[in-house]
């Protein structure tokens, strides 16, 4: 069995040698691609896979009708909208993810964004605190509870909104669950976005719900790029000069935003949320572990297409 890593961002070396290091164990082949510039690099390297660990690596049609040997692919980490669901389930390729695996590594990042936005972007000037602060957790999943656990040492009051999450999961956290995004959005000064990226999610964050947000509002995404519209937000901060937006995925319109408004908003270069040695290990392995155990036993618990 060969067991491709294809990692365009490469996890940190030291979860590299531990996941050939479980692949090895249990008896495979690993084969590792990191880096590549081009699709066909990616073409090439998936010919003879039997299985392949993934991050936001595109896995569409074309790599799948280039992988005949393909089993299944394991997307290390939460969204698999990366992923062609239904080319794979045609295939009879089980797609998984590592749900967890990565998440505080997102939420620190998001509360480390927060505190750049309320520092004036570290320029020297005075800024303010987010103790105090109306905190909106946009989806209430993995990633949003470890936003409230570390937003409540911040001394945050923190509100969520989640389609699917009852209500009774989210107070039991002692975080207030709000009835519609419409409601998050007028509450809250701080908004921190955790929903994937679906055919109803995208272009959502638009206009309309923007303007809703109270003073000196913080948008924060560490979420996806397509849950925005663009075109709304870039009208909403030239309409409302005291509303900041921080971005760990580089929007289509990054140019003119990073132009128009330094001061307000920041992008990271690369998606960094999930980019920890803690966030690698954990999800690189238990991508390898999965994988393993799917080979041994069938086991397909974190499947995400049927
Ligand atoms: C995820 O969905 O797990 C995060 O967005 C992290 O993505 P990455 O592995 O490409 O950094």
């Amino acid at each position: 069995m060969k067991i491709l890593i294809a990692t365009e961002k490469p996890f940190a070396a030291n979860a590299v040698n531990k996941i050939k290091q479980l692949i090895d164990e249990a008896g495979y082949e690993t084969a590792l691609l990191e880096k590549y510039t081009d699709k066909q690099q990616l073409l090439d390297a998936v010919k003879d896979a039997n299985a392949i660990i993934i991050r936001s690596d595109i896995i569409d049609a074309e790599v799948i009708a280039a992988a005949p040997n393909l089993k299944i692919v394991v997307r290390a980490g939460a969204g698999y909208d990366n992923v062609d669901l239904s080319t794979a389930t045609a295939n009879n390729i089980i797609v998984m993810n590592t749900p967890g695996q990565n998440s505080n590594a997102v939420a620190e990042l998001a509360l480390g964004m927060m505190v750049y936005a309320a520092r004036n972007f570290y320029d020297g000037s005075s800024g303010t605190e987010l103790l105090g602060k109306k905190l909106g957790i946009h989806a209430y999943g993995n990633v949003g509870r470890n936003v409230a656990r570390i937003a409540k040492g911040f001394g945050m009051e923190i509100y969520a909104y989640d389609a699917f999450c009852p209500q009774e999961v989210i107070e039991k956290d002692g975080v207030t669950a709000l009835p519609s995004a419409e409601a998050l959005y007028a509450t809250c000064q701080y908004v921190s976005l955790h929903i994937p990226a679906t055919a109803e999610t995208k272009n959502s964050i638009n206009l309309a719900l923007l303007e809703r947000l109270p003073a000196k509002a913080t948008l924060i995404n560490t979420a996806r790029k397509e849950v925005i519209d663009e075109v709304g937000l870039e009208q909403f901060m030239e309409a409302r000069p005291d509303f900041k937006y921080l971005t760990d995925i580089t929007p289509g319109n990054d140019a003119s935003l990073k132009e128009k408004f330094p001061k307000r908003y920041f992008s990271t270069p690369k998606k960094m949320g999930a980019q920890t040695a803690e966030a690698n290990n954990n999800a690189g392995i238990a991508a390898a572990n999965q994988i393993i155990d799917f080979f041994k036993t069938g086991n397909c618990k974190f499947q995400v297409n049927h």
